[in-house]
């Protein structure tokens, strides 16, 4: 087993009877969809899922996992995904993917997010590794771009993945991928991106996981916040 399928498999026991459970999106959160379908036909597990992606959508439906529209959901009882950067206070960076908004909305309503990563995603600080992804309205782009720039950021439009146009998120949004100052700090950043007309979501993730897995070495450390 490798070090996201042992994160994803601690995470899937954390699932009982009747739970609503939230799938993130990514090769971690892909290794939970499975072993959540294999405890469901191997251990007669009665799971309902809700997705933040038409991709983990997919999976979850072609292993015969339940699914919920997001529509029909208020609050879920877990929500599992994975993070491209968690800091020590659990502050993550999230959005290669494009599914942003739906991620964070699932994050919010669950009565616990459950943050799956190895160790080479545990950072000192947000935007070490990785530009901030920030999704804009696409008429507004220019603006939020200019605002942004005077806080600080640097960067454009996301292209998509070959190279020959732009990357439009799943909710129909552009994104800018922003580096700024290593000297503002991730709640601060928050607060601004926030308050910026013209963005509909961002990357930062403040305050919302209840726990980090951090698999090393095939070794799981919980994280559990407050704890
Ligand atoms: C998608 C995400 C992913 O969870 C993040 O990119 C981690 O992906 P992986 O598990 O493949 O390393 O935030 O928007």
């Amino acid at each position: 087993m490798n070090d996201k399928e042992l994160v994803a498999y601690q995470a899937a026991r954390l699932v009982e009877d009747g739970m609503l459970v939230g799938l993130g999106t990514g090769s971690t959160a892909n290794y939970f969809i499975e072993e959540l379908a294999r405890r469901k036909s191997e251990e007669g597990l009665e799971v309902s899922t809700v997705s933040s992606s038409v991709i983990s959508a997919i999976k979850a439906q072609s292993l015969g996992l339940p699914l919920v529209a997001m529509e029909h959901v208020s609050r879920l009882d877990l929500y599992v995904d994975g993070a491209d950067e968690v800091t020590p206070d659990m502050t993550l960076l999230k959005g290669r993917g494009s599914d942003l908004v739906r991620e964070k909305l699932l994050a919010r309503a669950a009565d616990r997010f459950i943050v799956l990563v190895d160790q080479s995603k545990l950072v000192s600080r947000i935007g070490e590794k990785f530009p901030i992804p920030i999704e804009v309205v696409p008429f507004a782009w220019q603006l939020a771009k200019r605002t942004l720039e005077s806080l600080g950021g640097r960067g454009g439009l996301r292209q998509n993945a070959s190279k020959d146009g732009l990357a439009v998120t799943s909710h129909g949004s552009l994104v800018l991928d922003m580096v700024f100052d290593s000297s503002i700090d991730s709640q601060a950043l928050n607060g601004m991106l926030n308050a910026t007309p013209g963005v509909v979501e961002h990357g930062i993730f403040q305050g919302l996981a209840a726990a980090v897995f951090v698999a090393q070495d095939g070794r799981v450390e919980e994280r559990w916040n407050g704890k």
